[in-house]
């Protein structure tokens, strides 16, 4: 193997800077040359295509958003469009690659490798809702984003004796939720993997209130409803002084956290060793604080865990 090519697909995440400058770091020290595929998949297809020094990295590690672009492509299913992207392959010489992304671009990545070209994944996206990781590059960053606006939104709320309803994204996992709820302090946190009452989310509030507390937080997952949705249905039970905030794409930039950066380097070097083994088809996870490599197949035939022991933990030490 003598060239790698690097994309990013899907929607990018805080981090994905940082991978792909350790995947041609690394590739660079071990003598290998390096390609930057602009746009994910579509890109490939396109041949935007370009040869990355070490230099084409430098500050790079420290930059939200993703260098090489990102892009969703689903036309990469129709075994037509994958043989253009082959082609390309084979125009520029390259060997191999790295698809930093989610769940969605690994069946790119899986569709290369059938074809012959050794691909590897990387978990880079902001829900951690990849199975077997622990954790995805651009979930802490976004957790601590969502984390400052909690912040921020419960000075206002305490001041106003307001509940905020605080929409965090995610898609169809609750992870960000439940990271930012507990260490927000919120009073609850509504998840797709958990059932839900309103009804008793509104009589909690109102316990709390006799108690004294007369602020609060409740973040909501967006897989669940809209927030609007939400405290229209929480003020049919009384007057908690509801406003609602969506915290959207912002969630999704800003300078990764130095957990996402190492997360980061560690896969994207680790991603260039098992390349140099000859091995393909496979996506690389963390679990208890070890890399770790499983199938792309078992990926899909899998769900990825959401800790639902943070559920109860939120839920026993609200006020
Ligand atoms: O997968 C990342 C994510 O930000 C999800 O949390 C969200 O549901 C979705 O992407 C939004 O997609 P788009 O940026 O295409 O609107």
């Amino acid at each position: 193997m003598k060239r790698i090519g690097i994309m990013t697909s899907g929607g990018d995440a805080p981090g994905m800077n940082a991978a792909v400058r350790a995947v041609a770091r690394k590739a660079i020290t071990e003598g290998l040359e390096v390609y930057g595929i602009n746009y994910g998949f579509a890109g490939l297809v396109a041949g935007d295509i370009f040869k990355m020094e070490a230099a084409t990295v430098s500050d790079m590690i420290s930059r939200g958003g993703t260098m090489l672009f990102s892009a969703r492509y689903p036309e990469f299913a129709q075994e037509e469009t994958q043989l253009k992207g082959i082609a390309q392959l084979n125009k520029f010489g390259i060997d191999a690659l790295v698809v930093i992304g989610g769940d969605g671009s690994y069946h790119g990545a899986l569709r290369l490798t059938e074809h012959g070209y050794n691909a590897i994944g990387l978990p880079g996206t902001i829900d951690n809702d990849i199975p077997y990781t622990d954790f995805t590059i651009g979930f802490d960053t976004a957790v601590n984003t969502a984390l400052d606006a909690i912040d921020k939104l419960s000075d206002t709320a305490a001041s106003h004796e307001r509940t905020f309803v605080v929409e965090v994204m995610g898609r169809g996992a609750g992870d960000i939720a439940l990271w930012a709820g507990v260490a927000g302090g919120a009073a609850d946190v509504i998840i797709p993997e958990h059932d839900f009452d309103v009804e008793a989310v509104a009589a909690k509030l109102k316990s709390s209130r006799e108690r004294g507390q007369k602020h609060a937080i409740i973040v909501l997952a967006e897989g669940v409803m809209h927030a609007d949705e939400f405290a229209a249905k929480l003020n049919q039970y009384g007057d908690f002084q509801t406003r609602a905030t969506v915290l959207g794409h912002v969630q999704r930039g800003g300078s990764p956290t130095a957990k996402d950066r190492v997360l980061a380097s560690k896969m994207g070097a680790y991603a260039v060793e098992l390349l140099m083994q000859g091995k393909g088809g496979l996506a690389i996870g963390i679990q208890n604080n070890q890399l770790v490599n499983h199938a792309m197949t078992d990926l899909f035939n899998s769900k990825h865990e959401t800790e639902l022991s943070l559920y109860k933990l939120a839920e026993d030490l609200s006020y």
